[in-house]
């Protein structure tokens, strides 16, 4: 058995499951082995240069043919380079994080290229749906990394109501058991990010992922809200400076400046104290490394287990 709902044909993958294009941590080895194992693997261009990303494309078409995809940070300083890479590489997924990708659909479309925003609220995708634009991601605020406001469980339902294309919910989501709930919420299926930071092909530093392997419920807080840029990471010295700061009233731009960086120096070098641990409030839940394989696999049989096992609640 398995679950078939409209992105698997949109994208042409077996499984409803996307791996977050995370900077630093979703490499050319993770994606590929999300992408060979039926999901649609993404490389997180976060704010690489265009030969970097260029070496990670590479990876994953010299391990599978299937689908795989590119996250845009619409931020990075190289955003119009890794545009024009993503058409020279024939690239068939486009995600796009901090913002709207207006300026550059057309672009992608002429290319054949799908394009799949991430959103956090109704107003940005009803925006986006105007444009042509072939599903959206919406992400919760339980997730790692830049965040909204909304929960995935408010958000999902409201986003399904307000637009016809398929929406991939995100945030807080790691077993069958979220899997199973967010298709309940209407959702066509799901993205994962700190579940497969935890990947044993993930190439995060081994003391990142026993970070969150050892994290608890409350452990991934949010810091930068004073900022306007919110993010969810792990608590240790660096989120309780960010934190002391903002309660002191200071500069948002001297905040932002403690915080650029950090997010590398966590995931390659195992600065777990004086980096940023980005990771979701899911965190608590992630205690074993395993294989992307292995974590494909046991979450597709546990959704079907648990929208069966649902069936029992009926009477007539
Ligand atoms: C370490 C880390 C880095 C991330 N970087 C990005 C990014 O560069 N672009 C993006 O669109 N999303 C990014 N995200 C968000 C993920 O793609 C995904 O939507 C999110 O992790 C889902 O929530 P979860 O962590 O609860 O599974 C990042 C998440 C994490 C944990």
């Amino acid at each position: 058995m398995y679950l078939d709902t409209r992105i698997c044909e949109l994208f042409d993958i077996k499984h409803p499951i996307l791996q977050g294009g995370m900077a630093w941590v979703a490499t050319g080895e993770l994606a590929a082995s999300v992408s060979k194992s039926g999901g649609l693997g993404i490389i997180g261009a976060g704010n690489a240069p265009k030969d970097v990303i260029k070496e990670e494309i590479k990876k994953v078409k010299a391990t599978t043919d299937n689908t795989f995809g590119v996250n845009i940070m619409l931020l990075s300083p190289f955003v119009d380079d890794i545009v024009d890479l993503v058409i020279e590489e024939e690239v068939s997924v486009v995600t796009t994080g901090a913002g709207n990708p207006g300026k550059y659909i057309k672009k992608f479309k002429e290319n054949n290229i799908k394009v799949v925003p991430l959103v956090s609220s109704v107003v940005l995708a009803k925006r986006l749906v105007r444009t042509d634009i072939d599903a959206v991601i919406a992400e919760g605020t339980e997730a790692g990394g830049h965040i909204g406001d909304l929960t995935t469980m408010t958000l999902i339902p409201q986003l399904v109501d307000a637009i016809d294309l398929p929406v991939i919910a995100a945030g807080g989501i790691a077993d069958g058991r979220g899997f199973a709930a967010a298709l309940s919420l209407g959702a066509s299926g799901v993205q994962m990010g700190t579940r497969f930071v935890c990947a044993e092909e993930s190439t995060a530093h081994e003391d990142y992922k026993k970070a969150i392997i050892s994290a608890r419920d409350r452990d991934a807080v949010v810091t930068g809200r004073s900022t306007g840029h919110p993010v969810r990471n792990l608590k240790n010295k660096l989120t309780r400076k960010i934190d002391n700061m903002e309660k002191g009233g200071i500069d948002k731009k001297e905040i932002e400046e403690i915080g650029s960086g950090k997010l590398r120096e966590a995931v390659q070098d195992g600065n777990i104290e004086t980096g940023s641990v980005m990771a979701g409030q899911i965190a608590g839940m992630i205690n074993e490394i395993k294989p992307v394989k292995e974590i494909i696999d046991n979450i597709i049989d546990e959704t079907i287990e648990i929208i069966n096992k649902n069936r029992d609640y009926i009477k007539k």
